[in-house]
């Protein structure tokens, strides 16, 4: 048990999906990945407080987040207890939300991330990244990267994760269109279908070798763009033609969507976009490379 009263606060960054491709299912339902994540800017603000007592107890600004067992958050902390068996006491975990919710971003994921990392230097519990990672693996299959952050080439289930060389530093415009996905829905529609196209991975990493935005952003793919039902698909396309014609260099879905996104090289186009397009949809947010 901890004496006395302890406060850490850290940033947890959103993730775009540069690129994703699910190359297979496996036997147990769950799918192999081939993905390229980075980090933006965008970030929730995570206050970890431990002192005397027992218990998780979660607060947020966004009042409709599960405040209970479901929170990410609390999953995180009871993994890292069941694999460490450390008594830190009562927690206190304060979110304060800025990445938009189920749309593709990772903030649950990253949110949880925070937990690990953050209870990690509050307690002195002395674990590597790699083995934080390792437990948020049960957390969920973007905590590991969440945990890494940066830009990454993750595989398997999202758990193999190999750094790459910065996103060359540029602005994203994030929209969230209206709709929610469903997660398992979209990876279902996947199972029995070829898909018409996958993303250039390697293509991807050369770009990224060479910090070349423009080859970056030609390259941008995402598999379940594809599988949409055919109005959103068409939403996610007007909304990529749109980020286009306002200067983005590529514009892309993250994740299972909904949000979109453009990277830009030009601060000014990016804020002028957003502001245009933030007009319409009000889930429009203004990030940069990390
Ligand atoms: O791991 P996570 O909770 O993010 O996964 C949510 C759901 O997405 C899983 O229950 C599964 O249906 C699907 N999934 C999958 N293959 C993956 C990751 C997730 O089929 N690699």
């Amino acid at each position: 048990m901890m004496d006395g009263k302890k406060s850490l606060t850290l940033s947890a960054p959103a993730k775009l999906n540069l690129t994703l491709d699910v190359l297979g299912r496996r036997e147990d339902g769950y799918h192999e990945m081939r993905m390229v994540m980075t980090s933006v800017s965008l970030a929730d603000q995570i206050t970890l407080t431990v002192e005397p007592g027992e218990g998780v107890v979660i607060t947020t600004d966004l009042g409709f987040l599960p405040v209970d067992g479901r929170n990410l958050a609390a999953v995180a902390a009871g993994r890292l207890q069941e694999a460490t068996g450390a008594d830190w006491g009562r927690l206190t975990v304060e979110l304060r939300k800025q990445i938009p919710v189920c749309a593709g971003t990772a903030g649950g994921s990253s949110d949880a991330a925070a937990v690990l990392r953050g209870l990690n230097r509050l307690c002195g519990l002395g674990l590597s990244l790699s083995q934080l990672a390792r437990i948020g693996e049960r957390v969920g299959s973007d905590v590991p990267y969440c945990v890494m952050g940066g830009t990454v080439l993750a595989e398997g289930l999202g758990e193999k994760l190999t750094g790459l060389p910065a996103l060359p530093k540029c602005w994203a415009v994030l929209i969230k269109p209206g709709f929610s996905v469903s997660t398992p829905e979209l990876f279902a529609k996947l199972d029995g279908r070829r898909l018409q196209g996958h993303p250039d991975t390697a293509g991807m990493l050369e770009a990224l070798e060479r910090g070349e935005l423009s080859g970056v952003a030609r390259r941008l793919y995402n598999v379940f763009e594809e599988v949409l039902p055919p109005r959103r698909r068409a939403l996610v396309e007007e909304l990529k033609g749109e980020l286009v014609d306002r200067g983005a260099l590529g514009a892309c879905m993250t994740g299972t969507g909904s949000t979109v996104y453009g990277l830009f090289s030009s601060q000014d186009q990016a804020r002028a976009a957003s502001d245009a397009m933030g007009k319409v949809w009000p889930e429009t947010f203004l990030t940069h490379s990390l």
